[in-house]
C-alpha cells in the first residue's frame, strides 16, 4: 500500500496562442504548486476500484484521470493484477487548480512505486493523461510551455502567500478554450510589476489570457474579481481556465485574514502557502 499527497497548482500568469491543427493551444506561464492537497492511496486488491475514503463514489469512476494513470502504469509494467485506489478530495474540482491532474500525477508515482516503473518512464506517460500532468509530476515552481509538456524547473519563489477564492461555479477547460477561440483570442488584463511580489517582478506583466473567455461563460467571475480587488486593494488573477481567483499577500497570516471578510458562497476561500513539490509520499 502506498499513500501520496497530491498538491494543487496555480498559474502565475497564462498566455495562450492560436490552436494548432490538433486543437490544442500553445501556452506559456509559470506554474506553482500550492499547499492544498488530495490524498491518494493505492493498494493491491481482488478487483479494480476507485472510491472515496468511506467507499464513496468518485467522479467518472474508473474513467477518472487518477485511475487512467494507474492503468497506464500497469499496462507499461506488463502486469494485470487488480488495484484499488482511494481518493480523498480536498482540491475543488473544475476550478483551474489542477486537482484532477495532481491526482493523476500522484497515481503515476504511487503505481510506479508499487509496480517498479521508474520516474523517467512515468514522465513519458504523463502528457497523454492531460496537459497539466507533466507539471504536476515535477511540481514546485516551473516555466511551462508547449501544451503543458515542456516543463523547466525554476528556483523556488518566496516572500509571498496567496489568498485563493473559488467562486461558486464549475468550468470545463475545453469550453473555456473554445470560447477563447470564438472571442478571437483575447488577452487578459496586464498586472504590472509594481503590483506583484518582488520575486515575480521580472515576469511582469502577468496576465491570464483565458480570463475574458471564462468571464464570458460565467459573468459572475468578474463580479467576484472586482469585489475581491476592491476589498483587498490589489489586482486579482485567475488560475488556469478558472474560476479560481487569487491575490498576493506577504504571508499566510495576511492571506488568511484577507479571506475572512469575503461574502459567503465561495467553494473555497483560504490563505495558502506555496509548495516546493507537487506530490509527497506519506509515511
Ligand atoms: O489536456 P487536457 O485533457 O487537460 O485538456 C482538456 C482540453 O482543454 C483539451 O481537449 C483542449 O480542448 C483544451 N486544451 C487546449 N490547449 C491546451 C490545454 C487544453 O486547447 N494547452
Amino acid at each position: 500500500m502506498i499513500e501520496v499527497a497530491a498538491y494543487a497548482k496555480v498559474n502565475l500568469g497564462l498566455r495562450v496562442g492560436s490552436a494548432a491543427p490538433d486543437g490544442y493551444h500553445p501556452v506559456w506561464g509559470i506554474f506553482q504548486s500550492i499547499d492544498l492537497s488530495d490524498r491518494l492511496v493505492l493498494a493491491a486488491a481482488d478487483e479494480d476500484s476507485i472510491t472515496g475514503p468511506h467507499g464513496g463514489e468518485i467522479p467518472a469512476g474508473l474513467d477518472n484521470l487518477a485511475w487512467q494513470a494507474v492503468r497506464a502504469v500497469r499496462h507499461h509494467a506488463g502486469v494485470t493484477s487488480a488495484l484499488a485506489v482511494t481518493l480523498e478530495k480536498q482540491i475543488p474540482v473544475a476550478a483551474g487548480l489542477g486537482g484532477g491532474s495532481a491526482d493523476a500525477a500522484a497515481a503515476l508515482i504511487a503505481a510506479g512505486r508499487l509496480l517498479g516503473v521508474d520516474r523517467d518512464e512515468l514522465t513519458g506517460l504523463a502528457p497523454a493523461l492531460g496537459s497539466d500532468v507533466p507539471f504536476c509530476i515535477v511540481g514546485g515552481t516551473a516555466r511551462v510551455s508547449g501544451h503543458g509538456e515542456v516543463v523547466t524547473t525554476l528556483d523556488a519563489l518566496d516572500g509571498f502567500s496567496l489568498a485563493v477564492v473559488v467562486p461558486p461555479i464549475e468550468l470545463a477547460t475545453p469550453a473555456v478554450f473554445r470560447r477563447w477561440d470564438e472571442l478571437d483570442e483575447p488577452t487578459g488584463l496586464d498586472i504590472p510589476g509594481r503590483d506583484l511580489p518582488p520575486a515575480l517582478r521580472e515576469e511582469a506583466p502577468l496576465r491570464n489570457d483565458l480570463y475574458p473567455a471564462a468571464a464570458a461563460i460565467a459573468p459572475v467571475i468578474d463580479d467576484w474579481r472586482a469585489d475581491l480587488a476592491a476589498a483587498w486593494g490589489r489586482p486579482v488573477l485567475m488560475s488556469g481556465s478558472g474560476p479560481s481567483l487569487y491575490g498576493f499577500f506577504v504571508d499566510k497570516e495576511e492571506a488568511t485574514a484577507a479571506v475572512a471578510g469575503i461574502p459567503p458562497g465561495a467553494r473555497c476561500a483560504e490563505g495558502i502557502d506555496l509548495m516546493s513539490v507537487g506530490w509527497r509520499v506519506v509515511d
